[in-house]
Formats: structure tokens, sequence, C-alpha cells
């Protein structure tokens, strides 16, 4: 037995997705002429409320295409401290987005709306880097899949439409968020101006996300995306895979959350602290703990030297859950 929760994009297509990817109807997508893709975007869009949304092969893309269509080089964008766009994305907003970052600190990745207005820095010409977005992740990945209240976000949404600035939402679990909550995906989507999705985490696709937004936002999006080597061709086929995904994958993560709170109790943890398919476990001897699960046949992944994360996903079913609860247990 081996039962992976190191990630979950760790899935493999099922046959159902396979088969839906080799039937897919497909053109040429930078010339607009790919249904499969035109019909992803369009109810992606429609799901969030937006008027447009733009297919990427990651959501790392997507996340930079986003920020970037709310942020100039030399403006800041302000998020959390451990967010996937400051920590995961290897730089890559400053490094070809141009652009700066501030943090706060949240330990479960919350908006902190006090620290937000004391960092705000408005336009002050020549002498301060001007604050241009507040980028914010639901459900919060290195934070162990907490869920970011709606309350919240559309208090930030009003504080930052005051100010005249945007709010980007790294959206890459928002498919937890709704599940965990019933919150509908258009509620989240009227919270930020710019939304990214993904649909190779917890929906099972073997890759794509998307940038939802504005139609001219997604506009600017689609010649950014092709200037970076994004612009993708019969891409149909991997589209097929997020539709199918969307239909067959989303009520299903309620499952991967039942998971993750049985592997939560198991590790001694409360399983009420887990919002949804992530569970981070404080260890102080993290590499003997991940040795030891692998001797178990359970992958586990250290995310620091007193942390390990275990994540539930499409390819772990109850019967996996409760094998690699009892190694867990043990250890
Ligand atoms: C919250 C979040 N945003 C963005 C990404 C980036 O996605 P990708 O690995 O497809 O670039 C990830 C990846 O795990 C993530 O967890």
């Amino acid at each position: 037995m081996t039962v992976d929760l190191r990630s979950d994009t760790l899935t493999r297509p099922t046959d159902a997705m396979r088969k839906a990817m080799a039937e897919a109807a497909v053109g040429d997508d930078v010339y607009g002429e790919d249904p499969t893709v035109i019909e992803l975007q369009q109810r992606v869009a429609g799901m969030f409320g937006k008027e447009d949304a733009l297919f990427t092969p990651t959501g790392s893309m997507a996340n930079l295409l986003a920020v970037g269509s709310l942020v100039e080089p030399g403006q800041e964008v302000l998020c959390e401290a451990s967010a996937h766009i400051a920590r995961a994305e290897l730089g890559a907003h400053g490094a070809v987005g141009g652009l700066t970052m501030r943090t706060w600190r949240e330990p479960r990745g919350q908006v902190d709306l006090e620290a937000i207005r004391s960092m705000f820095a408005p336009d002050m010409g020549p002498f301060f880097v001007r604050t241009a977005a507040v980028s914010v992740e639901n459900t919060h990945n290195f934070a162990g899949g907490a869920v970011l209240p709606v309350a919240d976000l559309e208090q930030l949404r009003a504080y930052a439409t005051g100010m005249g600035i945007g709010v980007h939402l790294d959206g890459a679990r928002i498919w937890n968020a709704h599940v965990a909550t019933g919150v509908p995906f258009a509620a989240y989507g009227a919270c930020a101006v710019v939304v990214s999705v993904c649909l190779s985490k917890g929906l099972g696709a073997p890759v794509g996300s998307l940038v939802v937004g504005s139609a001219e936002a997604v506009a600017a999006a689609r010649v950014r995306r092709k200037r970076m080597g994004g612009g993708m061709r019969q891409v149909g086929i991997l589209a097929a895979a997020g539709l199918h995904a969307l239909d067959h994958h989303v009520e299903r993560l309620a499952d991967d959350h039942a998971h993750a709170r049985l592997l939560a109790e198991a590790c001694g943890l409360d399983p009420a602290t887990v919002d949804t398919n992530i569970v981070v476990v404080p260890r102080d001897d993290a590499a003997a703990f991940v040795a030891g699960a692998r001797e178990g046949g359970v992958l586990v992944a250290p995310v620091g030297p007193t942390t390990v994360r275990l994540v539930t996903h499409l390819d772990v079913s109850r019967q996996d859950a409760e094998a690699a609860a009892a190694v867990l247990a043990r250890l």
C-alpha cells in the first residue's frame, strides 16, 4: 500500500476524464478558434460573475498575469507573508512583473485589515512605492487550507475600492472554500477585481488554470501570456479535462475534507481546526516523522524543519485515508 498525501497536484486523470480529453473538439487557440477552450473560459467567467477568463498552463502564470493586471512595474502589492505568490513563485512577480511586495503575517493566512490600512501607501510622486493592489489566497495553502470568511473579503474589497486599489484573489483552491462554506463562486468573484483559479489541484485535471476578470483585463492578459511563451494551440484537449472536472469533481471535495479531518485526529490535532483538504502537523522531528510514515507506506511532505503537510485528494479513497490514519497514529 502507498497513500500519497504530499500534494493534491499528484492526481492522475480518471478514465472518464481521459475519454473527455480524447473526444474534445479543438482548434488553434492563439487564433481564438478552440471551441473547448472558449467553452471553459466562458463557463468559469460566468461562475465568478466576470466578463471573461483566460486559460493558462499553470497557476503561477495565472497569478502573474492577474496581479500584473492590477500592479504596474515599480508599484507594490500587499499580501499575507506565507502567500503562494510571496513564497512559492520563485520571485516571478518581482523578476518578471517588476513589482515589489510587502506582507502582513497572520498564522491562518487571514485578511488583517488593520495591517493593510497601516501599510497602504498612496501615490506620493517620486518619494514612495505606491500600493496598487492587495492579494489574498482562499483557501490558503501554507496556512493549512484555511478558508477566508467571505465577510472579511467583502470588507477588504470595500476598503480597496475606497482607496482606488485592486484586489486579487488567488483561488487555486476556491473550489474547496466553496464546498466547505456553501458560499457561491459569484460571491467570491464579487470580492476581487481579478481572480485566478486552478483546475490541477483538488479538481484533478492534469494541467490548467484561469485568470478571471473584466474583458479588458483578460484581453491584456492574453497579450502578456503570448509574450511569455504561453500561447497554446489545440489546447482544448486540456480544457476538456477542466470542464469534466467542473462537472464531476467539485462536490466530491467534501470527501477530501472529511478525510483530512480523520488524518488530523490521527495526528493528535483537533479536527475542527481543519477547514478543507490540507493538514499542517507541527513536529519537532519532522524528518523522522516523514521517514517513519514512508516506511508505513504513507508519503507526506515536510514544509519546514518542524512542520509536515498532509493533503487529501481525488486519488485518496476512504479506505486509503483510514489506512494512512492508522500508520500516522502510531507515529
Ligand atoms: C495557492 C496556490 N496558488 C498558486 C499555485 C501555483 O500553481 P502551479 O503549480 O500550477 O503553478 C499553487 C500551487 O500549488 C497554490 O497552492
